[in-house]
């Protein structure tokens, strides 16, 4: 070992002489050679737009807790549908903020044929025929109480809740719906709705299970969209994974798997790389992430704030999506995103 002149210490070893003749940087010392091994990439084929609905026309509405997101009449979702085929953005997901005087103890409005997400899909399926369409297949937007289930007793009961949004799953695809995409995390859903799917015809449309959605505090700004701060009481810990787990949610998905999802969900997103990577090693099977209303909101209001490269920071969060495994993911930004990768 050689001396640092003069102080008579021992100097650290010649860089070479640790690492061998390997140099990680050759690599990264330009764009080109970035480009040329970068391991994963974002495309626009990787993208779900999740939109808000309201009833009415020519209706839009910003959603206080999300600069940029829209709660839109079905005409103006049809135009936003036609701008994401030409985006080349492959599926839409909807999510309807329900008039207050249709929202009941059981969500009785989700049985309603021409219910808003039924309208929308059909109006959309007619225009755009080429786009896929995500329905959600859950209670909240629909009850008086902001729960994804039936309220009885304080209790969220299971069974009834699952032969409700099975039958609403079969309504659905009958408006038009690819992929019926459960959000409640009632036990049996899946099943329940695969059975009720086929016996009615509907053998070609698919389930998105969000199989591990977590009890999150990043859902808040979603619940100003469609409205159900203001009434939901308590939490949904009852029926949403602990989000100290991980375990259960291999558990979860095994079983969604089993009853006969297509593909699969984790919910939240960024917070939540871990499950992604757990399940994606696991089953290896599609697999998506929804990078969820607060998840948006954070970078928003931190880019607004002059704190971050709101771009960048966009970016960034949905490629590291594809680095843990992801097939897609969920996002608010898929417009922005869309455009920026096509230039
Ligand atoms: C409930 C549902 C939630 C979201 C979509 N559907 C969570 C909730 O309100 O508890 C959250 C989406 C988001 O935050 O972007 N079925």
């Amino acid at each position: 070992m050689h001396k640092i002149a003069r102080t008579g210490l021992a100097a650290p070893r010649n860089v070479d002489e640790i690492t061998g003749s390997r140099r990680l940087r050759r690599m990264r010392k330009a764009d080109w050679s970035r480009r040329l091994v970068q391991e994963n990439r974002l495309t626009v084929d990787d993208l779900i737009w999740p939109i808000f609905l309201i009833d009415g026309e020519n209706r839009r509405e910003e959603v206080a807790a999300m600069p940029g997101v829209h709660r839109l009449s079905v005409d103006l979702a049809v135009k936003e549908a036609e701008r994401a085929a030409k985006l080349g953005i492959p599926a839409l997901a909807t999510f309807p903020n329900v008039d207050l005087s249709l929202r009941d103890q059981t969500g009785s409005e989700i049985l309603n044929p021409d219910n808003l997400i039924n309208r929308a899909t059909r109006a959309i399926k007619q225009a755009v025929p080429e786009i896929g369409m995500i329905t959600d297949a859950a209670l909240d937007p629909f009850t008086s109480h902001g729960h994804d289930g039936i309220l009885r007793d304080g209790i969220i009961v299971n069974d009834e809740t699952v032969d409700q949004v099975a039958a609403a799953a079969v309504l659905q695809a009958a408006a038009g719906s690819d992929i019926v995409a459960p959000s409640d995390m009632m036990d049996g859903r899946i099943g329940a709705i695969r059975e009720a799917l086929d016996a009615n015809g509907f053998q070609d449309v698919a389930i998105m299970s969000y199989a591990t959605k977590f009890a999150s505090a990043f859902y808040g700004p979603y619940r100003e969209a469609i409205g159900t701060s203001g009434l939901l009481k308590g939490d949904k810990k009852t029926y949403y994974i602990d989000h100290a787990n991980s375990d259960e949610a291999i558990r979860e998905t095994e079983q969604d798997l089993a009853e006969g999802a297509d593909m699969i969900m984790v919910k939240p997103g960024l917070p939540y790389l871990d499950i992604i990577c757990r399940l994606k090693d696991e089953f290896r099977v599609p697999t998506f992430a929804y990078q969820v209303s607060g998840e948006y909101s954070m970078i928003e209001a931190a880019a607004a704030n002059g704190w971050i490269d709101g771009e960048k920071a966009m970016l960034e969060s949905l490629l590291a999506f594809k680095r843990a495994g992801c097939d897609g993911i969920l996002t608010y930004f898929a417009p922005r995103v869309a455009e920026l990768l096509r230039g």
